[in-house]
This record gives C-alpha cells, structure tokens and sequence, in this order.
C-alpha cells in the first residue's frame, strides 16, 4: 500500500467509524453490529499502525491510550461561563417573567424554551475548524481545568463535526454541555466499586466528576460518561437566531442534545410542563434536578444581558429538595470484605422523598472533617432519586456543646488500628484475620455469580464465623451435618439443602472461583479474563504483573492486586486447602458476547433499570433482536410494570417470558458485568 492509498482509505474509514460511532452513542440508533464496528476499527489501526505519519488527533483511534498527566493545565473560557439563578415554585417563574417583560417593555406573551436542568458537570468544548480541538471545566467560569483527552474518551463527544449539505461550518464553535452518567450505569458502577472492595459514589453527578478528574484519561475511558449539550460560547462563521436553533444545530453537527425541549409561550405552559416532566422524572434516563426556562429569541437574549453573572434570560426552575432535617445519633463504622472501614450516621428516621431515611454514608474521614459533622449534631440530610442518602450539611446553630466529634481509629470488630494507605481517602483494618472481613468474604464467596451456594444467608455465615466453625473460606467444605444443625434457627431439611449446595458448588469455573475468592478490584469480568489467559489457579498465583498486563483490559492497578493477594502465605493456605476440597473446573465459559444470536426478544410495559433504547441495545450488544410485534418466532418477552395486552397472548402462546429482573440476570450471565 502506497501512502497515497493508505491516506486515502483511512480519510474513508474515519468517516464511516464517526458514522456508526454517532448512531450508536448520539441517536441510539445503531445501524451495524459490534463485530462489523470492531472490524472497522481495526482496519483503521492496522493502517495507522503502518503509517503513523497519517495519525490525526481526531481519529477515533485516538481517544483512548494517551499517556497520563501529572496535573491540569488551565483553560480560559473565551466567553464566561455563567450559572443560573433559581426559581423554587411558581410565584418564582411568575415573578421571572414579569421582570423580563418590564426589562423588555413588552406586555404580549414572551417565548421561552423550557428544558431539563441536568445533573452532572458543565464543560465546555472547542471546535476549530471542524475538529475537537480543547475541552474544559467550568472552573470559576472565566478559567477551568483544560481536560481534553478525557473528554476525548466520551464516545458522545464528537471528534470532528458533521458536514451537512446547506449548513454552515463554524471557523471556531464553543459549545457547552453537562456531562452525566446515566442512572442505570451509575447503579451498575456502584454495584461494581462495592464488589471490588471499593467505596460507592454517593450519587450520578459525584460519579461523573470523579471519572473526569483522573489525571490518566484510561481510566475515564472506562467509565461509560455521556455529555449532553445545551448551548454555546463564542462561535465565529454561524449565526443563530433562536435557542432552539442552536440545538438542532449542534445536533446536526453531531452532538447529543435533550429530547425534551418545549416552546411555552407564557408561565401557564412552564408549569405545566414542569408538572409533567415531574411525573416522568424517574424514567429519564439522566438525573435532572429541576428545568431551565430560556428566553427563545436571542435578539431578545442579548437585549436582557446578564447581572451578577447570570443571565437575565434564563432561570432554573428546580424540583422541591428531597432534604429534610434530623439528628445524628450515634456514627457507626462498617467494615467491607476489603477492610474498607466506612463511617456510617445513624439518624433518627425521618421520611425524605417518600423513603424512611434512618442511615447515611459518610464515606471517609475527610468528608466527616470537611462538613464538621460530630455525634448529636443537627443534620440537613438528601436524597436524590435511589440514590445513597447523604448528609448535605450541619446546622450550627442547634448545636449545644454536647456534639461528639468522630475519628475512625480501629477497626470496631477486631480492634485492629486503622490505617490509610497513600493515595487513599478510606481507612482500612489491614488484619488478614479480622472475622468481619470473614464475614463479607464469605458472603460474598457464596453469592450467586461466584460459587453461587444457596441457603447461606447472612445471619447462618455470622454464625459461623461467631462459633468458630468457619475460619476462612475453605473451611466451608469441610461443614459438617452437625456442624449446622447446632446452629439457632435452622431446621434439619435446610442443614441437608445447605451441605447438597456447597457440595454442588464443587463443580464450577476457574472464573467463578477467582472471582470468589474476593481479589481487590478483580470483578467477574477481570475473573474470566484471568481465568481465560492462565486456565489454572496456580499458574495465574505465579504470573508476574508485567504478564497479566498483558492483557488488554488489566492495568498495573490490578495486576499489582492478584500479586499482592497471592504473596500471602495466609492466602496460598487457603487456596491450598480450596484445591484439595476436591473443586473440580468445567471447561471455561467463554467471554462470546454474540451469546443472544437468533433470539427475538419483545418488550411490554416500562422497565426500571432501562429505558427501552438501552434494554435493545443490550440485546443486540449480545446479538439478539427486538421486534415490536408478538409472533410465534418471540423467544422472550420481557414483561416490566404495567404490561399490555401482549402479556396475556404471549402467555397463551406458551411464550418465555421474563420479569426485569430476570432479564438483568440473563443479561448478566451472558457477559458478565464488565461491559458497558
Ligand atoms: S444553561 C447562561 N442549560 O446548570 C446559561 N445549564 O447553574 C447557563 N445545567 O453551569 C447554563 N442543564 O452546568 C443550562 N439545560 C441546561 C442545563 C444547565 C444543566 C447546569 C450547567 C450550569 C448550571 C447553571
């Protein structure tokens, strides 16, 4: 191949990935399969791998793998970028209008597009001539932290701009956008963190800014991020005359913008728009914690101005707080399989958006130190959407001098003394025999997706773990009938299901059992690929981390874990004992993600962990395919709440059918938790 070729194919091939790249991550929309997607990619790498002279920082090739920083540099915003002032109920949104109408002396009604506020972190991204050239922070809204290769990982975030036929092509275009993490990706992150021994993020905008805080931008990579767009900077070589042209303009040119932006001429409309949306809050697929009400017309935008930083022309309109006030009545510490030591308040219970709130993570000493939150302190506590209540801030003034203030310093089961690693904002009990830690191990050595023992709740493992029965994992196969039946509450017939289920568990996968066995930050995603590189407990105890980095998706963090894990005599002692327990390997699940290959799959009534564009495309990730229509060829129909008519059929038809959560878990069998 001359390079004249070379350059030629790959300006084809980049054209085409952003294409598939957009109708998958913009419209949702996907028109090839992944495999045909892969193919592309690689096709593209292979060249630019022979002609590294013809790489481009827009090819998509380039969003993933730069090296990491060692700080941020600053980005000024050539505009500022402002923030909202607020609107709490309707005598807000009345007052807002009338000022706009006395600023403008205008008495007919005024044209707004209502839209929602969305929850994440505001950035800004510059576009020169086409291509993706800095993307920022918000930062004090004059100068932010210049975050651009993280940005780049966001597979929403176009590299190069649409050219369109008839519209115009901004020489330099700054557009601004929230970026979020969707609510069910966030569950999914969470699920994840907690399994691998990591502390959870309080809530999707905390999660979101975490990931884009990371001075190595693979990391970001891995979070599943999304950036919404919702307006511009300065912009040169295009004019607009509306705000709603502007959206559709940036989602021509590529970008995601909301679906659910309104014209409402007057503040009838705005309300009853904010009603409704207020009823379909909790099926967005984003947290939105309010509306943003914005004047239309931007001759009419730039006649209001701004005052004190914010514009004259817009006002959030924000859902009522889910906060509510009570009383911390005593700080807890949880102690996880890792030793994480996690402070928790315990409140006196209060209702906070229709849930009884008695519990609330406090995360880490640094959080219990920033807010100054002590024992018998007043609290201002928050809850958004499902997410983790948190403790938002204390009231001073209630204090009367008796507050306690809290340091973790041991662990509360083993008495251990806590220590903080370096780099890290939690304490940890570092005993291997700390009997909590046991407990969390076990429980999580038993669970379903790793050796998958039923009928070991958490109150017979505490138990066990109490009376001594079970020193570490292994010890659970040499249990005993007796051994069980002297334990409280447990009747004969279940001692029997309980032996018959460990001893079932023998036959397993080594991924399963690597899983199990509960390694730092290795979740059955990283356990199938292990088990999948090494097919062997005792070769993969040996590799080095320079050979398990080898891998694509595992990094030094990983590595360095199962290495450290298997260093430790204490631990090669069980895994000797768990090997001579007579554990006998199946040959190992493949990691095939075509798994749903000419399966149909319906959907009736509305799921709650999906929306119905993302249920699809996890089909069709898998290689299934989601018809609308019931016919003797539906393999499954996936029934959420409120199911239709087609419920009713499939059931006479004899079809499969499956309740969300039983699709969740098929989804999950199918390939594991890593993907995204
Ligand atoms: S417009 C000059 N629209 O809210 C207008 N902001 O308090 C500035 N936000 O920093 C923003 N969704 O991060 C606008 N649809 C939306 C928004 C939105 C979320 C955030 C944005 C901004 C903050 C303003």
């Amino acid at each position: 191949m001359d390079p004249q070729a070379a350059e030629n194919e790959i300006g084809k091939l980049k054209k085409e990935i952003n294409y598939h790249n957009h109708r998958y991550y913009v419209l949702d929309d996907p028109e090839i399969s992944d495999a045909g997607y892969d193919r592309l990619f690689r096709r593209l790498e292979e060249i630019e791998g022979r002609f590294p002279d013809l790489i481009t920082t827009d090819s998509p090739t380039q969003r993933v793998g730069a090296p990491p920083l060692t700080k941020f540099e600053p980005a000024t915003h050539t505009i500022p970028m402002l923030s909202l002032s607020n609107a709490f109920d309707e005598k807000d949104v009345v007052e807002f209008d009338r000022r706009i109408k006395k600023f403008l002396r205008r008495e007919n009604e005024i044209l707004y597009a209502v839209e929602p506020k969305l929850d994440g972190v505001a950035v800004e991204l510059v576009y020169s001539d086409g291509i993706f050239l800095v993307g920022s922070t918000r930062g004090d809204g004059i100068t932010g932290e210049n975050i651009t290769q993280n940005l780049k990982t966001i597979k929403s975030i176009p590299l190069t701009l649409i050219r369109r036929e008839g519209m115009g092509m901004p020489s330099r275009l700054a557009v601004r956008g929230e970026v979020c993490l969707g609510v069910s990706a966030f569950k999914k992150l969470n699920r994840k963190r907690i399994e691998e021994g990591e502390p959870p993020f309080a809530n999707p905008r905390n999660a979101a800014a975490g990931s884009l805080r990371q001075l190595d931008s693979n990391v970001t990579a891995k979070r599943p991020l999304d950036c919404l767009c919702y307006g511009i900077g300065d912009v040169l070589g295009v004019n607009f005359t509306t705000h709603q042209e502007i959206l559709h303009m940036l989602s021509c040119w590529g970008f995601k913008v909301t679906r659910h932006v309104r014209s409402c001429s007057g503040t009838k409309e705005i309300i009853d728009y904010y009603r409704h949306i207020m009823t379909i809050r909790e099926e967005l697929p984003y947290e939105i914690d309010g509306l943003v009400i914005k004047v239309d017309d931007r001759i009419l935008q730039e006649r209001l101005g701004e005052i004190s930083r914010s514009p004259r022309w817009a006002m959030a309109y924000k859902f009522p707080a889910t906060q509510e006030t009570t009383k911390i009545k005593d700080i807890i510490v949880q102690v996880g399989r890792t030793g994480a030591l996690t402070p928790v308040a315990i409140m006196e219970p209060v209702i906070v958006g229709g849930a009884e709130v008695g519990r609330a993570s406090l995360h880490n000493q640094d959080e219990i130190d920033k807010k100054d939150i002590r024992i018998g302190d007043t609290v201002v506590i928050q809850r958004a959407g499902d997410v983790i209540p948190e403790v938002v801030k204390v009231i001073i003034s209630k204090r009367d001098g008796r507050e306690k203030k809290f340091r973790i310093s041991q662990c509360p089961v083993c008495k251990t003394r806590a220590q903080r690693l370096e780099g890290e904002a939690v304490h940890r009990c570092l005993r291997l025999s700390c009997p909590a830690k046991l407990k969390e191990s076990i429980k999580h050595f038993v669970s379903k997706r790793a050796m998958d023992i039923d009928g070991l709740g958490d109150k017979i493992v505490n138990q066990l773990v109490d009376t001594k029965l079970v020193k570490d994992i292994a010890d659970l196969y040499s249990l005993t009938r007796e051994d069980l039946e002297g334990l409280e509450r447990l009747a004969e017939k279940s001692a029997g299901n309980i032996l018959a289920a460990i001893r079932n568990s023998k036959n397993t996968s080594l991924s399963r059992l690597i899983y199990a066995l509960g390694i730092r930050h290795v979740g059955d995603h990283l356990a199938k690929l292990l088990a999948e590189r090494y097919h062997d407990l005792k070769k993969l105890g040996e590799a080095t981390r320079e050979d398990m980095e080898e891998i694509y998706e595992i990094g030094p963090q990983v590595a360095s874990s199962v290495a450290e894990f298997f260093s430790q005599e204490a631990n090669q002692r069980v895994i000797d004992k768990l090997l001579s327990s007579g554990i006998i390997f199946c040959p190992q699940e493949k990691t095939d993600d075509r798994e749903f290959k000419g399966k149909n799959f319906l959907f009736t009534g509305t799921l709650s962990s999906f929306s119905r564009d993302e249920a699809k495309r996890e089909v069709e990730k898998r290689g299934g395919r989601v018809t609308s229509s019931l016919s003797s060829k539906t393999g499954f129909l996936v029934a959420g709440g409120g199911p239709g008519s087609k419920l009713a059929k499939a059931q006479s038809l004899g079809i499969n059918i499956l309740k969300e959560q039983e699709f969740i878990d098929l989804l999950r069998m199918e390939t594991g938790d890593g993907k995204n």
